[in-house]
């Protein structure tokens, strides 16, 4: 395991995911029933975009930077921005703080997160781990754990609140990091069938995308909408885009991706190289 996610933190890629993650917390929340969030590759809590590793690859810059530097969010990216700046703040002690820290799913999620809401985090790398713990060593209603994410799917549902949403967001170190999660899920829904998955991966090569999508058809009966942003054309070995597989999406949150996806591609796009799109899986 050598990755680290301070070199990507407040990338273009964590802005995508964590503006979905939000729609979709968001979506959650519209029925005050509690919800448990179950982060399986939770990562180490907030990154400091000051750090060696950070400045080393500035991700951050064609990332977060770009998208709070643009006029008239979306209400949701809106609502993300004000997220980064609350976090900021907390974690700096000043009232109005620059962006220092960019902060991940786990965090993202405890901000969104209403007083009778659960989080569930797991992460494998000992130091992340550590570090994650630290994040919410006083918070009680932040759970974290030292363990393989894929396991956590396992032990930790269904949620006795039948209600949960669960993000899963491995490094994609192996190739077979696709075919692991294509084979995952299936278990996952034969324990909690209704829940809302969230599923990340990274655009390289169109052909990946289009195997793991018709893997994902075969093994999975519920409805499935994908969200693909690309900043780049179709280079060969590269980071073109990501994209995100939305396991039975809430009510209306087609409409509501279909509403920003336009505005945060043109905030994060090279030279209008790339595409976005989001449609159900058929
Ligand atoms: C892409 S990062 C997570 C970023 C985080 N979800 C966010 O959006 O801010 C992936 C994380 O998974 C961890 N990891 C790798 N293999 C794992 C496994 N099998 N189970 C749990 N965590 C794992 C890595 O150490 C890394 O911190």
């Amino acid at each position: 395991m050598n990755y680290r996610h301070l070199f990507h933190a407040g990338s273009f890629t964590d802005v995508v995911k964590h503006v979905v993650l939000i729609a979709l917390l968001e979506a959650i929340a519209r029925k005050d029933k509690s919800y448990c969030y179950i982060d399986t590759h939770a990562g180490s809590g907030a990154y400091d975009l000051l750090s060696e590793q950070a400045q080393k690859t500035k991700e951050f810059v064609s990332g977060i930077e770009k998208v709070i530097q643009c006029e008239n969010p979306p209400a949701i990216v809106k609502h993300y921005i004000d997220c980064i700046h609350h976090i900021n703040a907390q974690l700096t002690g000043e009232k109005f703080s620059s962006l220092r820290f960019y902060p991940g799913s786990p965090l993202i999620a405890r901000y969104f997160a209403r007083p009778h809401d659960r989080i569930i985090a797991c992460e494998l790398q000992p130091q992340e781990y550590q570090s994650l713990r630290n994040t919410f060593i006083n918070d009680k209603r932040v759970a974290v754990h030292h363990m393989d994410g894929f396991l956590g799917l396992k032990a930790f549902l269904p949620p006795p609140e039948h209600r949960g949403l669960i993000l899963i967001d491995p490094p994609y170190e192996n190739p077979d990091e696709f075919i692991r999660i294509a084979h995952a899920l299936p278990t996952a829904l034969k324990r909690f069938a209704g829940g809302v998955y969230a599923i990340w991966y990274p655009i390289k090569t169109k052909s990946q995308i289009e195997q793991f999508y018709k893997t994902l058809k075969r093994e999975i009966a519920q409805p499935i909408f994908t969200i693909e942003l690309t900043i780049y054309p179709d280079l060969a070995n590269h980071l073109n885009g990501s994209g995100l597989a939305i396991i039975n999406p809430p009510w209306q949150f087609a409409e509501t991706i279909e509403e920003i996806l336009p505005w945060v591609w043109k905030a994060l796009t090279i030279n209008n190289q790339g595409a976005y799109h989001a449609s159900l899986l058929k």
